[in-house]
């Protein structure tokens, strides 16, 4: 099949400027926590965008929001589209945004067109995939996906106690139906921005991702004794923060040891009772340990335990541990790569293949049918910064690659 249908590359950009405008920040970036007032908001335009398209919506138990375009065989199984439209904390426009309005704009693609599909296609926004103000990150497709347990992600809670059930309900969006595949669906394809420079670098068009790394996070919580600052002689100090100082450049030291590939951080450290003159009592920090090597993921993981453990010690304080979450190195099945590798060549894009190093909705999908994604050049390769930034013709690019085979998927009739 050679390349059928175009995108309106203006009505793709403006769609992607009215979505900007929920939870938009005075740096140009966009502050849209999942399950917040922004979130609300931007989830009714996107209800509406489904609802203008002639789609028809559903909003299951989780929040997850899903628009269906019918196929002619009743019996086909979908295709589903989509990504997701929470944010990081004072993060960019186009992470998870650009993948929702593109799939969008494939069903519009399609209707200018007059191109009915064999199979239904659906777009959909999945809920926290973030997994900053509620963690684990892709909760709502790890739900909808079967990986993690409805009732107990429902309790999850930010850092002011307020759980994920009842932010679903005040913003409107605990839906009626099941989260859940409701029926066996044939793939899934996401349109996401790379967050890392590995296309500028290859000056490619457009990203054919064959892959996504595994992932490790989790919480070191170290608990020391509070003391006079000024009084307490150094050699009879516990200091949690020590520890934790410790244990944060055992852990940015540890990839060198690994593969060539393995990243890991400290993102997240919190200190009590964060005064000047207290030797903090508890000091708390988040490990994400990421590589596309399972084995090279585990062994991380204990080297992090085995270095908290340590720490611990050498001050005097105790450690406890809590593993988050694990998500599988992902490898994505020949028909997604094929028929996104394809659409580029068709197109006369320049393709790079590459595995993804950041963590996206599609590999939580990937355990229920045939997965891909495609990706569009980060400027930089800056990510969850206000900084994010894709130029309007890669944007386009990668949303034409997107929607065509988006189309190989769905089967013109
Ligand atoms: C999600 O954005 C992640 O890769 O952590
Ligand atoms: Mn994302
Ligand atoms: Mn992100």
């Amino acid at each position: 099949m050679d390349a059928a249908i175009d995108v309106d590359r203006d009505r793709l950009l403006d769609s992607l400027r009215a979505q900007a405008e929920f939870g938009a920040t005075d740096g140009g970036g966009l502050h849209r926590l999942a399950l917040s007032p922004a979130d609300r908001a931007v989830r009714d335009w996107f209800v509406d965008a489904l609802t203008d398209a002639g789609l028809s919506v559903r909003v299951d138990a989780f929040g997850n929001v899903f628009g269906r375009r019918e196929g002619t065989d009743p019996d086909a199984a979908p295709v589903l589209l989509g990504s997701h439209l929470d944010s990081q904390p004072r993060g960019g426009i186009y992470d998870g945004a650009l993948g929702v309005v593109t799939a969008v704009e494939f069903v519009r693609t399609l209707d200018d067109a007059g191109i009915d599909t064999r199979r239904p296609v659906e777009v959909v926004d999945w809920t926290n995939e973030e997994g900053s103000r509620f963690q684990p990150t892709m909760q709502g497709s790890g739900v909808w996906a079967g990986a993690l347990d409805l009732e107990t992600q429902y309790e999850r809670t930010d850092d002011d106690g307020v759980r994920v059930v009842d932010a679903l309900e005040r913003i409107g969006y605990r839906g009626d139906a099941p989260a859940e595949q409701r029926e066996p669906y044939d793939s899934y394809l996401e349109l996401h921005v790379e967050q890392g420079p590995a296309l500028e670098t290859a000056g490619a068009d457009v990203g054919v991702v064959t892959g996504i790394v595994g992932l490790s996070w989790g919480r070191v919580a170290f608990h020391g004794r509070p003391d006079h600052t000024g009084t307490t002689p150094m050699h009879l100090r516990s200091d949690a923060l020590v520890a934790a100082a410790d244990l944060t450049t055992a852990i940015r030291r540890l990839p060198s040891t690994l593969g060539d590939r393995t990243v890991a951080t400290v993102g997240s450290l919190d200190v009590d009772p964060d005064s000047i003159n207290v030797v903090p009592e508890r000091a708390e920090l988040t490990w994400d340990v990421r590589d596309s090597a399972d084995d090279v993921v585990d062994q991380a993981v204990d080297r992090v335990e085995a270095e908290a453990a340590a720490a611990a010690a050498r001050e005097g304080v105790e450690a406890d541990v809590e593993r988050l979450l694990r998500a599988p190195a992902v490898e994505f099945p020949a028909r997604p790569v094929d028929a996104a590798a394809d659409a580029v060549d068709a197109l006369g894009y320049d393709g790079l293949r590459l595995v993804s190093g950041a963590a996206h909705d599609a590999s939580r999908v990937a355990s229920v049918c045939d997965a891909g994604m495609v990706f569009a050049v980060s400027e930089g390769g800056r990510s969850h910064t206000e900084a994010e930034y894709t130029a309007p013709a890669d944007c386009y690019r990668a949303a034409n690659a997107f929607a065509n085979a988006a189309l190989r998927l769905a089967e013109p009739v």
